[in-house]
């Protein structure tokens, strides 16, 4: 039985802000969910946040989430006061193996691999999650006996001149056995500098009951980076897109800079993709063998088939693309968009709610909205689908083959009929048979005594 428990009350005073600080983001995700999602992973039967200051915005921004539970700590008198708060939700106990893993909503980017190591190195003790740093002030110093043994942990305010020099810390990540969990919080107090209560001060308690306290470590220094302002927030986005650039070129990606790519969600990426400088990838974005992204796109919960290429500046929401597509430069595609193999979206281009079948093409200036392109259509530059008449949205339909002449309007609801042509310049708003030629003349004149007008002085 494995209860997870999230320490979230604390002001956040150095964010200079008025969202809690555990709603900020990392890589577009708040702190608290990236530690919910990495707990997760762990199939834990409870998780419980301790909400404080901003208490109401943070359960409202999880009220989805049915299965987390939140407590109120209210004041904030310390960690270990903040984990009594969540003592009344805590399951199991009976068993010698039910463990409770307490997490900081400040600490976004500990990895599941970490809490599980951490876990496994409790047996039937408790466990704590330290790292040795060049420069340890302020962090808790783990105290060891004469034989490595852990003793208990001593806040630097309360440390000695000795006890300053050790440069073990603790991370504040800590795995214990639930049962003796609750009885070790029942027994602390204040009596400290800072007169909190401590959650460090269970360390002193195990040992006392002859637990044993062992120590696991994370497996990246960034995985324990706690973040109270802003500087410390990019410092851990830089580290973390640094680390999805590397698992990226690792699965076999080319990062034309692995410094300038954001991914603020999930990419996946099949052999041989190339991503050029300075793109955002948001969402679940799944990229096919042989893809090409070029610099500065947006791609946001799209799907981009074989071999297709996005040129630079596209902006891609909620789009598919099948197999050797071409998007771009600057395309948008706006959700609901789906591309055949082998058609081919050009500069300017808008494009939204619509299916273009295989090797369609709009290639200059369009837009093209609740539409359906058949097989081969080709869009000529500045081509219009009039798809809303102000208060109701209406569906064009292309038949395979149809050529559309440049600056030609569609007002839909309207079918164009298999390999029909449209004139340059046309305004179609009847249904077209197939075939042949559809214009709309508008007759050309010139006047020969016509004078262009003078700038008045
Ligand atoms: C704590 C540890 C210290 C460790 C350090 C690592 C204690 C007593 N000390 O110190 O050993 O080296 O973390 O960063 O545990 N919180 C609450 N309610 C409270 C107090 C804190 O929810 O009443 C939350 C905060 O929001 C934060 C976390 O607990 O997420 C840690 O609190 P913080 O005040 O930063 O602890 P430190 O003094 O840094
Ligand atoms: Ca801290």
């Amino acid at each position: 039985m494995l209860n997870v428990v999230i320490l979230a009350a604390g002001k956040g005073t150095r964010m200079q802000s008025d969202l809690p600080k555990v709603l900020h983001r990392i890589a577009g995700k708040s702190m608290l969910a990236h530690v919910i999602d990495s707990a997760r992973q762990l199939q834990p039967d409870s998780i419980v946040v301790v909400a404080g200051h901003g208490a109401d915005a943070v359960q409202q921004s999880f009220a989805a989430d049915t299965q987390l539970q939140f407590v109120l700590q209210q004041p904030q008198l310390g960690t270990g006061h903040a984990v009594q708060q969540a003592v009344p939700q805590l399951l199991g106990g009976e068993n010698p193996t039910d463990t409770t893993l307490i997490l900081y909503g400040d600490v976004p980017l500990v990895q599941s691999q970490t809490m599980q190591n951490l876990i496994d190195a409790r047996a039937q003790g408790m466990s704590v999650l330290t790292e040795f740093l060049p420069d340890p002030t302020g962090y808790g110093r783990i105290v060891r006996n004469a034989e490595g043994a852990i003793q208990r942990i001593v806040e630097h305010k309360d440390a000695s001149a000795d006890e300053h020099q050790i440069n073990e810390v603790n991370t504040g990540i800590i795995a214990a056995p639930t049962a003796q969990l609750k009885d070790w919080l029942a027994r602390l107090d204040n009596d400290n500098a800072q007169q909190e209560f401590y959650l460090t001060d269970i360390i002193g308690f195990a040992v006392q009951d002859q637990v044993t306290v062992s120590a696991a470590h994370p497996q990246f220094g960034w995985e324990t980076l706690g973040v109270n302002s802003r500087l410390q927030q990019a410092q851990l986005e830089r580290l973390w897109q640094g680390e999805q650039a590397r698992r990226l070129m690792e699965a076999g990606v080319t990062l034309a800079d692995p410094a300038r790519i954001d991914v603020r969600g999930t990419l996946t990426c099949g052999r041989d993709v190339f991503i050029d400088v300075g793109c955002v990838f948001e969402g679940e974005v799944v990229l096919g063998d042989g893809v090409q992204i070029g610099p500065n796109c947006v791609i946001k919960n799209a799907r981009l088939g074989t071999n297709t290429t996005v040129h630079a500046f596209s902006h891609i929401d909620q789009s598919q693309a099948d197999e050797s597509v071409s998007i771009g430069p600057f395309a948008r595609l706006r959700p609901g968009t789906v591309l055949g193999d082998q058609s081919h979206i050009g500069n300017f281009v808008e494009v939204k709610n619509s299916y273009f079948a295989a090797q369609a093409k709009a290639s200059h200036l369009s837009y093209i909205g609740d539409a359906v392109v058949g097989l081969r259509v080709n869009i000529g530059a500045g081509v219009i689908t009039c798809n809303y008449d102000g208060a109701n949205k209406f569906k064009t339909v292309i038949g395979d083959d149809a050529f559309i002449g440049s600056d030609s309007q569609l007002v839909a609801p309207v079918t164009i009929g298999k390999n029909t042509t449209i004139a340059a310049g046309t305004t179609v708003t009847r249904d077209t048979d197939d075939n042949g030629l559809v214009l709309s003349p508008k007759k050309q004149e010139q006047k020969a005594d016509w004078q262009r007008p003078q700038k008045t002085k």
